[in-house]
């Protein structure tokens, strides 16, 4: 720097983290457990404003992925930023205000009713110790709203069908308002109508408030009908990212998920629709 006066020398990551654009990014990111690697060589950037998809077959590293993403698991390489800081340089509150994440299976204490539940939500923003404020219960009841379980604010958690309960913590990360919302297989046990019925709150939340979403799906059409860009992964790594139009085609998914598939053209929204003929071993 300046006539022999001390250096600054720069981390890696932080010259690298000056680089980094809003939105999540993951750079060189691997994840393990233990001594075992499930993601390898991740780069990915995912912009506010943006609904992505993951997807991938079982034991793929989807959820992996996404918890490296909420800065649940420590990277064994690589880093993951959030707004253009390393994520695990920033303190939990300060991450838990900008980015919700809903765990694939996640478990209620008993007894806990569903407003008990979504107020949770506010702990980023007030505290655990602090009792909620007029404001704060405000959020909270527009996230019942929001989802629909307002009906079902006092009933316990644990009484409630699947997707009564998938709303219900989805309302709990909304409480949390952050830009950022990970969701990881919102739709899974859920029954047809119920699945859309999520992803049209999710595709609402995006549109009208502007949410950066990030959601693990294994329908691939409605991957397609609802997400701007999906990432696929095979083994830890990604084998292909971009429009639904760039990976929905027959030639990824015999390389993604092992099948056989025509694609066709969703009749309503003109998305990409496959129809799997068979496995493709
Ligand atoms: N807590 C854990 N400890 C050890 N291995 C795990 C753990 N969670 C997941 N795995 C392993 O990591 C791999 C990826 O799992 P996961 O990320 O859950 O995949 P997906 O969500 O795509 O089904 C799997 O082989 C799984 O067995
Ligand atoms: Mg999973």
């Amino acid at each position: 720097m300046t006539n022999g006066g001390p250096t600054i020398e720069r981390t890696a990551t932080e010259r690298a983290a000056s680089l980094q654009p809003e939105g999540i990014t993951a750079s060189g990111l691997g994840l393990r457990y233990g001594d075992r690697p499930v993601i390898e060589d991740v780069d990915l950037s995912l912009l506010p404003g943006t609904v992505t998809a993951v997807v991938g077959a079982n034991g793929s590293g989807k959820s992996t992925l996404l918890k490296g993403l909420a800065r649940l698991l420590v990277p064994a390489r690589g880093a993951v930023y959030l707004d253009g800081k390393a994520i695990d340089r920033q303190p939990t509150r300060e991450v838990a205000r900008r980015l919700a994440f809903l765990p694939q299976r996640a478990d209620a204490p008993e007894g806990l009713t569903v407003r008990e539940l979504v107020a949770l939500g506010r702990f980023p923003h007030r505290g655990w110790t602090e009792r909620l404020g007029a404001g704060d219960r405000d959020v909270v009841e527009q996230a019942l709203r929001t989802v629909s379980v307002a009906h079902l604010g006092d009933a316990p958690v644990e009484q409630l069908s699947g997707g009564e309960r998938q709303r219900a913590w989805i309302a709990m990360a909304l409480a949390q308002e952050t830009r950022y919302l990970l969701l990881d297989e919102p739709t899974t046990f859920l029954d047809l109508r119920h699945q859309i019925e999520i992803l049209d709150v999710v595709e609402r939340l995006h549109r009208d408030e502007g949410k950066t979403v990030v959601m693990v799906l294994h329908d691939l059409n409605l991957a397609a009908r609802y997400a701007g860009r999906i990432i696929a992964l095979r083994e830890g790594r990604i084998v292909a990212s971009g429009t639904p139009d760039e990976v929905i085609t027959p030639a990824r998914l015999r390389e993604v998920f092992r099948i056989e598939a025509r694609v066709l053209r969703d009749p309503k929204r003109g998305t990409p629709l496959c129809v799997v003929v068979g496995t493709a071993d």
